[in-house]
This record gives C-alpha cells, sequence and structure tokens, in this order.
C-alpha cells in the first residue's frame, strides 16, 4: 500500500479539484470583464487522456473525491465520457462537480448513470434582473430549472452565492428561506481577489458580517460537519436545509485544507491563493513515467505553505487572477 500524500505540516490531501476548461458562458462581475478573459488554445489544456491520467496517479496517491471545476465544465465537448471513466478508477473516488448550472439540466440523467452525486451550483440571486446584472447572461431560468430537477433526481445539491454588498446581500433572507422545505446547504461565500480585474471586489462583506446579517433575522444554530469542510454550517431549527458561510478571503480553514488543485494546464497548485507548484502537463509530455510523476508531486507537497496568507505573499506575479484556469 501506498503512503497517503501528507504534507509537511501534517495535513492529509486527499481532495482534488481539477479545473477541465478556463471557458464560461457566464461573466461573473466577481470572476471576469465583461469582454471575457483570453482562452487558452485548445493544445495549451490537459487533453482528456492527460486528465485522466494525472487523476488516475492521484488517486493512487490517496485521493479520494475529485470535484470537477472550471470555467464551466459542461461548455467543454466530452466531459461526460470523462466523468465515466473517473468513476472507474480503481479505488472509486467520488466524483463531484461545480457547475454554474446553465447547461446542467439536460445532463442529470446521464450524471446518475455515472454516480455523481453532489452538485455545488452557482446561483447568485433570486431574481432575474439582479442574476443578470451580476452574470451579464439571461440564462436564470435554465439554472432554476436544474437546481429543481437535481433535486428530484435526489443529488446532493449546494448553492453557492457570492455575496456583494448593495447588489444581492438584501437576498440574504431569502436564499435562507429556500432552506425551509429543500434539502439543499445554501453557502454564502466572501468575495475573493480573482475577478479578472485587480481584485476590486475582495472582502466587500466578510463573512462574519454575513453572519451578523443571518442572526439578525433568523435563529440560526451551529451544525457541525467536520473539520475539512469549506463553509460554517448553521441552520434555522425545523427548517430541512443548511446555510454555511465560507470565509474564503478571511481563509479559516487553511489549518486542516485537504486540497490540491490542478489547472486546465496541468500546473499543480498547493493552494487557492499560491503560485502553481509543479507543471504536471510538461512533465506528462516530455514523457516522463508514473514513478518520476509521483515523486515530484511528493517533492512539492513536502514543501506546501502553512495558510493562504503565506501563499499570497510568496505569489511572484499574479499567474491567475480569476477563478476560471484554477477552478475556484
Ligand atoms: P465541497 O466542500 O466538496 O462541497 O466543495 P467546495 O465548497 O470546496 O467547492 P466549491 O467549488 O463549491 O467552492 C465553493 C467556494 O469555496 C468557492 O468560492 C471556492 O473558491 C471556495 N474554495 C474552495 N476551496 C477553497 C480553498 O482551498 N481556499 C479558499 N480560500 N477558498 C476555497
Ligand atoms: N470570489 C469568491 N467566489 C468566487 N467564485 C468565482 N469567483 C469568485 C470570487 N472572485 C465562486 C463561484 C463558484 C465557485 C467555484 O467559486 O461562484 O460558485
Ligand atoms: Fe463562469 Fe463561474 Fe466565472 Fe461565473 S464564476 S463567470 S460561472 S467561471
Amino acid at each position: 500500500m501506498m503512503q497517503p500524500l501528507v504534507d509537511n505540516h501534517g495535513r492529509r490531501l486527499n481532495y482534488l479539484r481539477l479545473a477541465v476548461t478556463d471557458r464560461c458562458n457566464l461573466r461573473c462581475r466577481y470572476c471576469m470583464p465583461a469582454k471575457g478573459i483570453a482562452s487558452m488554445r485548445r493544445d495549451e489544456i490537459l487533453s482528456w487522456e492527460e486528465a485522466y491520467r494525472l487523476c488516475r496517479i492521484f488517486v493512487e496517491l490517496g485521493v479520494e473525491k475529485i470535484r470537477i471545476t472550471g470555467g464551466e465544465p459542461f461548455v467543454r465537448k466530452g466531459l461526460l465520457p470523462f466523468l465515466m471513466e473517473l468513476s472507474r478508477l480503481p479505488g472509486r473516488p467520488e466524483i463531484d462537480i461545480t457547475t454554474n448550472g446553465t447547461l446542467l439540466a439536460d445532463h442529470l440523467d446521464a450524471l446518475k448513470h455515472i454516480g455523481v452525486r453532489r452538485l455545488n451550483i452557482s446561483l447568485d440571486s433570486l431574481n432575474a434582473q439582479t442574476f443578470y446584472a451580476i452574470t451579464r447572461r439571461r440564462n436564470f431560468e435554465n439554472i432554476l430549472q436544474a437546481v429543481n430537477k437535481a433535486d428530484t433526481l435526489g443529488f446532493k445539491v449546494k448553492i453557492n452565492v457570492v455575496v456583494i454588498t448593495g447588489i444581492n446581500d438584501h437576498e440574504i433572507p431569502d436564499f435562507v428561506r429556500l432552506t425551509r422545505d429543500r434539502s439543499w446547504t445554501v453557502r454564502f461565500i466572501e468575495p475573493m481577489p480573482f475577478d479578472g480585474a485587480g481584485g476590486q471586489y475582495k472582502s466587500l462583506l466578510t463573512g462574519d458580517d454575513i453572519l451578523a446579517r443571518l442572526e439578525s433575522k433568523f435563529d440560526v444554530e451551529p451544525v457541525s460537519n467536520g473539520k475539512l469542510a469549506v463553509a460554517k454550517l448553521y441552520r434555522v431549527p425545523g427548517y430541512q436545509g443548511c446555510i454555511g458561510i465560507i470565509y474564503g478571503y478571511s481563509r479559516r480553514f487553511c489549518g486542516a485544507c485537504s486540497r490540491l488543485r490542478l489547472s486546465t494546464r496541468g500546473e499543480l497548485l498547493t493552494c487557492l491563493y499560491g503560485n502553481p507548484v509543479l507543471d504536471l502537463g510538461a512533465l506528462l509530455r516530455s514523457g516522463k513515467g508514473d514513478v518520476t510523476i509521483k515523486r515530484a508531486i511528493r517533492g512539492a507537497v513536502d514543501k506546501r505553505l502553512s495558510d493562504g496568507f503565506e501563499a499570497e505573499r510568496s505569489l511572484q506575479r499574479s499567474t491567475f487572477n480569476s477563478m476560471v484556469a484554477i477552478g475556484g
């Protein structure tokens, strides 16, 4: 049995986030400017075969959960056959998806068949106009339809809401009420400085501000969900679902962080806020074997920085200024 991946601070790494595309059909203000962001050439991003090989290697190193992210994963052709292959990997990793939901509805039956059970869906407003103001696109109804269908089909649904002062923060109570009759988890996210435009939205409203808003309207009680979770969870007594706060900017969960990231190009990141630490895409393409690649991954994990603040201070240049290539 292979030694699991443990970093130099004793944190076990068993969760891989794989960004399968840097393209997206929305233009969320906190993620990119109106004109979008130059996409990478097709040959720059990992092929499905390359992504599969890296996932297999990570699973052999003890990764138990792979979250597919983007950009928007469903804009890339070939996603479903890829997921089917991943789900058959020895070790049977859990396969989860983070999506903006716009293209999701038609794929739900296939996802169920593949064995995907958990979907994190971004939905920043319950109002079509506000949704448009944030995403600059008009797909609101498609997302609602997808979320409801996912719920009916038995998927575990988490709704991600990036809270922006003056734009959607007044909807916090509406989102909380959504959890009354549905067992979804609605998570409010602090904006982070990855908006493709220099970080103008960062930390306008902190997680503690959001909690204060919740407490001013509802009798919320904490829900325990393990120390590895990225969200602090609450519930309104009697409601079926949960409410979460993601302190992504305040970085409260670094001490227990179990996450690795693979960018669309195949760069390994050991922190969302840091530089890529290893170019796995280049290693694959130069013909390196699994043993060499595994040794390189262990070497990188052994030099992991202690938290997202240290990682941010270490940035030589702003490699990723939007979440599209790092997958959030
Ligand atoms: P699960 O815990 O598997 O449900 O997924 P998740 O909540 O980590 O994933 P999701 O893709 O839904 O991300 C939700 C928010 O958390 C996004 O805004 C991410 O950018 C943020 N996030 C995810 N991982 C990290 C992390 O390691 N550090 C920070 N600061 N934020 C993160
Ligand atoms: N700050 C916080 N969350 C962000 N996301 C994308 N960009 C940002 C940002 N700058 C969220 C999306 C999605 C998840 C993957 O990351 O809304 O839910
Ligand atoms: Fe697309 Fe997600 Fe970025 Fe919005 S946050 S533009 S949905 S990648």
